[in-house]
């Protein structure tokens, strides 16, 4: 099949540049509204392509001619919601991964097997760092950027020239390109932009905030999570603010070869003033290989910008072509991942954190460090076992190494989970060094904390009487895990639950039914809200709202929310389909306590709750404190038709699906949460009984085994397609 660049007919150009633009431009023009507008396209989508890079160009190199309202200009074609699709007109592959030397070997082995070489013929290859971005493909045409876009599942990506013009280091133009050129790279944050970002982004937070906004400007987990954020934004000036950075790694199609290999065609790329990854090598045989890997691991810290891997090519084109590729990746390359990033500092302290199911978690407080670009002050410790160097088998970790106060530790950060300790080093061990003693008794209520035989939880007895496990349930109770309260978080959760009434002493919000009485209350008391600090009669007005629309709920939501130990979501929900009210439930609930089997049996055996389960609900409801909780609570709520919820069909009600590799637009549990919401189950292997599979970048094995299943797999953008 032609491209859409091959036929381009670029003759009238050089005749009168200014009567092409007008043309193309009325031309253009009147299709957009055909299309949009009128519903009644006057041309094909591959002749509107043509001619609108064609308008591209021309533009590019006669600014002086641009009409004002340039079809260009516009968000063109883009759909209302997003940005228009672009077919590559070579597909955009993936790499395979390796993990360890032997990998590496073998790819070798592998390589040789394939070409029949010997086993001592010395292969080349391109070393160099994997960055960890965005992959784009640039097309140039006669040395003009007309259009950037996307990887997206990798045969259609999403049209992103205009974001992508705002990125300085992106050449407009380039010197001594062939006529058609599609260069391939990363576009990615630098670790010291993403931090700048993330400090605007907080100052914009409380802004918003105190405007009483809804719609919450929100902080970027990590470099390449911030560069994803920012180059889809549907405002083309937001991008621009924010300091995105590209380098080239390889190319697409080219009219013209670029060099004789990737050595000499990267050099040639440079020379015409395309920026590439600089930390480059030849290599021969896969003892090179190692080495350069080795090297990179050591210097990897004080690069500016974050790298997963390294990448190595095989440099001569003549076997590569040879080599060809599989349907995800070519065989001529790989990528080598790097551990996690690990940095040494010092344990200045634990402290002792205490959660909403009492459990006593250590979390140790670290000489501020930079790891993987992000400020790390804090990692859990999870419990006395892994301070002492055990795991949950009681088998020893660490080479045995106990954590001290004052010891050097190893931190690393592995996605985007919470910074962890991976060793000690215990030639910098201090002399007045402290082993750390678990407490007894918990630190926020004093109650006793035991730690029953076979758990390595320590875990505080005074349940809903100790003032953390409260504060943690309410805030469960508003968290995306539970109602999933709008403009209600955590720390709202806190400063109502700080306050107390004068006259009564009573908190603001000691329960959940504090929150849907919260309007009423302050009203009787003659608090006005709206003249609190941070607080506007806007914001006081949308809390009041979010809070009247949670009344409204679930039995499966409700049961979640209020946070019985062991049972989660669905759980809650086969509980909810069996017993149908909330009514019911509390009924066969009293029953089972009060020793009747049947009730038990009955509660035991729904979807295979099990004993421990069906232990903690009975217990709970036996629990003074949660009882006054529910008596305040339930008067306030009106429950959801339970057939309702079951009768509402979406695309993916019924379906189960699996999310698979990095998600750019939403993190896994919004994900999760959304989905669910729709009707749909989520589940994290892969089998036979699952319907669908959302793959973003890096979902090696389990698109694979989706792919031997025959299962559909689609990519995040497409999955938001779905469900919008
Ligand atoms: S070469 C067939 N070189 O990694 C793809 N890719 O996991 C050949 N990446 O989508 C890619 N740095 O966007 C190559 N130095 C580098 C890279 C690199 C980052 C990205 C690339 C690709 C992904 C694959």
């Amino acid at each position: 099949m032609k491209s859409t660049y091959e036929s381009m007919k670029l003759t009238n150009t050089e005749n009168d540049p200014k009567e092409r633009i007008d043309e193309l431009t009325l031309k253009l023009t009147e299709a957009n509204s055909a299309y949009h507008t009128d519903d009644a396209p006057i041309m094909s989508d591959y002749e509107f392509d043509q001619q609108r890079l064609e308008l591209i160009k021309l533009e590019n190199l006669y600014p002086q001619f641009k009409h004002e309202n340039s079809p260009t200009g516009k968000v063109g074609g883009d759909t209302a919601r997003g940005f228009r699709k672009v077919k590559h007109a070579q597909v955009m592959l993936s790499l395979d991964n390796a993990f360890n030397n032997e990998d590496i070997e073998e790819f070798e082995k592998r390589i040789k097997r394939f070409l029949g070489l010997d086993d001592d013929y010395a292969i080349t290859y391109v070393a160099e760092t994997k960055l960890d971005g965005l992959a784009i493909s640039l097309t140039y045409l006669d040395g003009i950027l007309v259009q950037a876009a996307t990887r997206g599942g990798g045969d259609i990506g999403e049209d992103v020239t205009e974001n992508v013009s705002t990125i300085k280091s992106i050449p407009k133009r380039l010197e001594g390109s062939p006529e058609v050129m599609e260069i391939r790279g990363e576009v990615f944050m630098e670790k010291a932009d993403f931090e700048q970002l993330n400090q605007a982004q907080k100052v914009l937070i409380g802004k918003a905030k105190k405007e009483g906004k809804k719609n919450l400007p929100k902080l970027y987990l990590n470099p390449r999570n911030a560069a994803a954020g920012s180059l889809r934004q549907l405002d083309p000036e937001i991008t621009r603010s924010r300091n995105l950075s590209f380098l080239a790694h390889g190319w697409g199609k080219v009219s013209a070869p670029l060099g004789n290999n990737i050595w000499e065609a990267i050099n040639q790329l440079n020379s015409m003033g395309m920026p590439v990854i600089e930390d480059r090598e030849l290599c021969k045989g896969s003892s090179d290989l190692i080495s350069y890997y080795n090297n990179v691991l050591v210097k990897r810290a004080d690069l500016p910008f974050d790298i997963d891997g390294v990448v190595y090519k095989v440099n001569d084109l003549g076997l590569q072509e040879r080599l060809g590729s599989s349907s995800t990746s070519p065989r001529w390359a790989i990528a080598y991942k790097l551990p996690p990033e690990k940095v040494w500092t010092t344990l200045q302290d634990i402290e002792i954190h205490v959660g909403r199911t009492g459990a006593l978690s250590p979390v140790g407080k670290l000489k501020e460090v930079s790891v993987g670009g992000v400020k790390v002050s804090s990692v859990t410790l999870h419990n006395e076992d892994f301070i002492n160097a055990l795991d949950s088998r009681g088998e020893t970790i660490r080479d045995g190494k106990e954590i001290k106060i004052g010891d050097t530790v190893e931190v690393y950060r592995s996605g985007d989970v919470i910074p962890r300790i991976s060793d000690v080093d215990l030639t910098k061990r201090p002399e007045d060094s402290k082993s750390f003693v678990f407490p007894k008794n918990c630190p926020v209520c004093g109650n006793v904390a035991v730690r029953p035989e076979g758990d390595a939880i320590h875990r505080c007895t005074a349940e809903y009487e100790c003032e953390a496990q409260v504060l943690g349930k309410l805030q469960y109770f508003v968290s995306i895990d539970g109602l999933n309260f709008d403009g209600l978080g955590i720390k709202m959760i806190k400063q109502f639950y700080d306050r107390k009434f004068p006259d009564t002493g009573e908190r603001w919000i000691e329960s959940p039914g504090d929150i849907f009485l919260l309007e009423e209350n302050l009203k009787a008391k003659n608090i006005n809200l709206a003249e609190e600090e941070n607080w506007g009669e806007r914001s006081v007005q949308e809390l009041f709202s979010e809070i009247e629309r949670k009344k409204t709920v679930s039995l499966a939501k409700l049961l979640t929310a209020i946070g019985i130990r062991h049972l989660g979501s669905k759980n809650s929900q086969l509980v909810a389909d069996h017993y149908q009210t909330w009514e019911n439930f509390k009924l066969a609930v009293d029953k089972a306590a009060e020793e009747d089997e049947e009730a038990r049996e009955d509660l035991i055996s729904i979807g295979g709750l099990g004993e421990v389960i069906a232990n903690s609900v009975i217990d709970t409801f036996q629990n003074r404190v949660f009882n006054e909780w529910i008596a305040k609570l339930i008067p306030e709520l009106k429950f959801t038709n339970p057939q309702s919820d079951l009768a509402e069909s979406t695309p993916v009600s019924g379906k189960s699906l699996v999310f698979t590799g990095k998600l750019e637009q939403m993190t896994r549990k919004e994900a999760q949460v959304k989905a669910e919401s729709l009707g749909a189950r989520v589940y994290s292997a892969v089998s036979k009984n699952i319907d669908l599979v959302i793959a973003g970048p890096g979902s090696g094995s389990k698109s694979k085994k989706a792919n031997e299943l025959g299962i559909k797999i689609i990519s995040e953008q497409e999955w938001l397609d779905l469900i919008s």
